[in-house]
């Protein structure tokens, strides 16, 4: 018997393989391989060497990185946040992810995921006893409104939103939560889990948070990462923000399955938000996406638009008609360059023949990665 029976090895963990056997530049899993801030590493050093910051964190988080949260999404969002009830610290937003669905979610509840999307959220819906609900975005990855209304009814109770979307690098314009809006107000049981972790990603249009709407802000549970901000993925600490009623409940099953996050990388994320810019970010990634296209102009590759998040789709049409797993795989093999197939964010499994890389990488990591794409 497995709770699980169709979650087998992600294919991250395969094509990371591949492309170690195969000695091929790693343009697949979702990491910066450049490195972090030198401010922050100094700051974790002291934080390390003070003993102050050795033992357990008061369950939902240091005290001075959820006022610094709250701070941040007053200066981006204008919401003012109460810190020690409508913020949580958690261990990266999966977990984050993980305990909201845990909490809020019971046996039957229909939840919408919109695909492709992230790997985490069906899992989670699944071990809830709760039934995803798979709703596909449009060719061009944007959310087909029709759609997810067509697919609600009263057994709804929450719809899993992605923005800034990992894989496409797509964004949400205004109209997108004029329709999200307009569906909430017609099923006032639904709940919105916002997956925002790339809200820093974005390129000539800011992000919109769900934290700026406010007929959604009561009902929604926010989603971020500290990992996609500060190219710390491998630290693990992420947060939730939402209001008291829902956040009550979050808690209950956060402080059974972590109880507190990491005390020194919270103690270091307290004092480095406040020396940091978080909206330098996006000109930051900005750059890498600008070389990285322009690199690729002269390649085969069809690149889709990308408004956001560190992930560059492309289809790759003009090359080989073999299915988007099998192209990866050959790429990694032949070329090497590893990148990752979309057809696997897709529940149905369908195969659009678009492929994802990764541009959160050196400039010569990209430089070395485009001229053996640009020969294929
Ligand atoms: C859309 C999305 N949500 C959540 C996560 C998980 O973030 P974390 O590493 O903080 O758990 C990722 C990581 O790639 C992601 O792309």
């Amino acid at each position: 018997m497995s709770k699980l029976p169709d979650v087998g090895t992600t294919i991250f963990t395969i094509m990371s393989k591949l492309a170690n056997d195969h000695e091929a530049i790693n343009l697949s899993q979702g990491f910066p391989n450049f490195d972090v801030d030198h401010e922050l590493i100094n700051t974790l050093k002291r934080n390390a060497e003070n003993n102050a910051f050795h033992q357990y964190m008061p369950m939902t988080g240091f005290p001075r990185l959820n006022l610094a949260v709250c701070d941040a999404v007053q200066s981006s969002y204008k919401r003012a946040l109460d810190p020690s009830s409508e913020v949580l610290i958690t261990a990266g937003a999966t977990q984050g992810i993980f305990t909201a669905i845990m909490a809020l979610i019971e046996k039957d509840d229909e939840v919408i995921i919109l695909d492709p999307s992230y790997d985490c959220y069906d899992p989670a819906v699944v071990l809830a006893g709760g039934r995803p609900v798979h709703v596909s975005l449009s060719k061009d990855f944007k959310v087909d409104w029709d759609a997810v209304q067509g697919s609600m009814n009263d057994r709804t109770r929450m719809i899993i939103t992605n923005n800034p979307h990992n894989p496409s690098g797509r964004v949400w314009v205004n109209e997108d939560f004029m329709r999200l809006e307009a569906l909430m107000e017609s099923y006032p049981n639904v709940l919105i889990l916002s997956d925002e972790v790339y809200e820093y990603i974005t390129f000539e249009n800011k992000h919109i948070s769900i934290n700026e709407r406010s007929s959604l802000i009561d009902r929604s549970i926010i989603v971020s990462s500290f990992g996609k901000t500060f190219h710390i993925t491998g630290w693990k600490i992420g947060y939730l923000v939402a209001n008291k009623f829902l956040m009550d409940e979050i808690k209950k099953v956060h402080q059974f399955n972590v109880f507190s996050v990491n005390s020194i990388g919270q103690a270091t994320l307290a004092d480095y938000l406040t020396q940091v810019d978080l909206n330098s970010l996006g000109s930051f990634y900005q750059k890498k996406r600008d070389l990285f296209r322009s690199l690729l102009q002269s390649s085969k590759f069809d690149l889709l638009p990308c408004e956001g998040t560190y992930f560059q789709a492309a289809r790759y049409d003009k090359i080989s008609t073999l299915d988007d797993v099998s192209f990866c795989k050959e790429l990694t093999m032949r070329h090497g360059v590893a990148a990752i197939p979309i057809s696997v964010f897709n529940k149905s499994g369908v195969d659009n023949r678009v492929i994802r890389f990764c541009f959160a990488k050196t400039d010569e990591t990209l430089i070395e990665a485009s001229n053996k794409l640009c020969r294929i």
